[in-house]
């Protein structure tokens, strides 16, 4: 707690706006990798992967910001809307990679790649829940919705939730990997509950 309340007062002096430009780093980072040939032998599959990954990175630290305050001090909760936007904006990458990359704008052979592969309802869905959240992440619909924003935000843990299934979905056998984004997200969940609140 003693170096939290320093970091705390040095954070104050970060705009919000410093996070959408930080939020735009990763982009950078996918768009470097593919012009300098560095994104591996099969780029389109990289570049959806790659954008996926970074929306559930977001997703997952923006619902880690109200514990890390309430357990650790560290005070981030100006920079959710942020961090939710940013995902958003990742997870629209995302769809977009798969819609033009993948399926060259066929919206018939999207429509059967999307009756066959099931992992992309949880995506679709888990996309869809957090559309009224993004839509209404603005003052205005912050105070014109009053106690039913708080309401409508708690659609971001279903949203993650079938966000985190649609990516074990898709892997042939649940890696490592996928198992700590799993106890993480469901970790995170846990907290929420009573018996683990401070
Ligand atoms: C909450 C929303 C979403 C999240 C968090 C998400 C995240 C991810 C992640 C992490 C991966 C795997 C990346 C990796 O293995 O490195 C992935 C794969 C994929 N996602 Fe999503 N995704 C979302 C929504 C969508 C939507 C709406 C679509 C399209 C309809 C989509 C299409 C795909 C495809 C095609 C793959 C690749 C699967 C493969 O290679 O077989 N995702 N997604």
């Amino acid at each position: 707690m003693q170096l939290v309340a320093p970091l705390n007062s040095s954070l104050r002096r970060v705009p919000p706006g410093w996070v959408y430009l930080a939020g735009l780093i990763p982009l950078a980072w996918v768009i470097w990798l593919t012009v300098s040939g560095g994104i591996g032998i099969d780029p389109v599959k990289e570049i959806e992967h790659r954008l996926g990954k970074i929306a559930l990175w977001f997703l997952i630290g923006g619902l880690a910001i109200t514990p890390l305050r309430r357990i650790a001090g560290l005070n981030l909760i100006r920079y959710r809307r942020a961090v939710g936007l940013i995902a958003f904006f990742y997870i629209v990458l995302h769809m977009l990679a798969w819609i033009i990359l993948d399926m060259g704008l066929l919206w018939e052979q999207a429509v059967r790649d999307l009756i066959k592969r099931s992992y992309l309802y949880f995506g679709m869905t888990g996309a869809v829940l957090l559309l009224p959240l993004a839509l209404t992440s603005n003052n205005a619909s912050v105070r014109r919705l009053g106690r039913n924003w708080r309401r409508l935000h708690w659609l971001v843990y279903p949203a993650v939730g079938f966000g985190v299934l649609h990516y074990l979905w898709q892997m042939k056998v649940i890696t490592p990997e996928g198992w700590l984004w799993a106890g993480v997200f469901a970790g995170l969940m846990a907290l929420r509950f009573r018996p683990f609140r401070g």
